[in-house]
């Protein structure tokens, strides 16, 4: 079995640890699209998607990059980390993976540090993303990190 992990991270490489836990578990490639516009998938026969999330969405590059990609009959999942952790923000991803005829067998998600003086100014989102970031410090932790692995087990087993 061909692995392929297909991530986007770039604010502090949050996402980046996820997918090497992934690869290093399922022995897979890993290609970080930040500065990538296409890739070949045809020899790969489990293909994960991830990206941190930023202004509440999965990188608008990994759709991009999905666009141009024949899913068909291949399985995939999906991962994120952002500073709330939920699973909720994979669901548009897989959704459009699914459109394009991938078969999904998973979704991931995890908190992801960040510092919300970094990127707002508004007065209550100030509040809300402070409380946020103070919660999301250190993630991903270890104990994240052992979901992830449980959860890769699950996806392999399903397979
Ligand atoms: C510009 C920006 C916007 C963000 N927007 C959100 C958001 O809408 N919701 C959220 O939960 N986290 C948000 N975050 C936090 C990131 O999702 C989190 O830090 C993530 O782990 C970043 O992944 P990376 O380090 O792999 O790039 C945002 C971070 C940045 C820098």
């Amino acid at each position: 079995m061909k692995s392929l992990i297909i991530y986007y991270s770039n604010y502090k490489g949050n996402t980046e640890k996820i997918a090497q836990l992934f690869g290093k578990e399922i022995n897979s490639e890993l290609i970080n699209i930040k500065d990538v516009n296409n890739v070949d998938i045809k020899d790969y026969n489990l293909i994960g998607f991830g990206s941190g999330v930023y202004k509440e969405s999965m990188s608008p590059k990994l759709f991009r990059l999905a666009e141009k990609l024949d899913l068909r009959d291949k399985n995939v999942f999906v991962f994120s980390t952002s500073g709330v952790g939920i699973k909720f923000y994979n669901k548009k991803l897989i959704k459009f993976l699914e459109s394009k005829g991938a078969i999904n067998k998973g979704s991931f998600a995890c908190k992801g540090s960040f510092v919300a003086q970094e990127f707002t100014n508004n007065k209550l989102f100030g509040i809300i993303f402070t409380i946020i970031g103070i919660l999301s410090r250190g993630h991903p932790n270890d104990k994240d990190l052992k979901k992830a692995k449980k959860f890769i087990e699950k996806v392999l087993n399903l397979l």
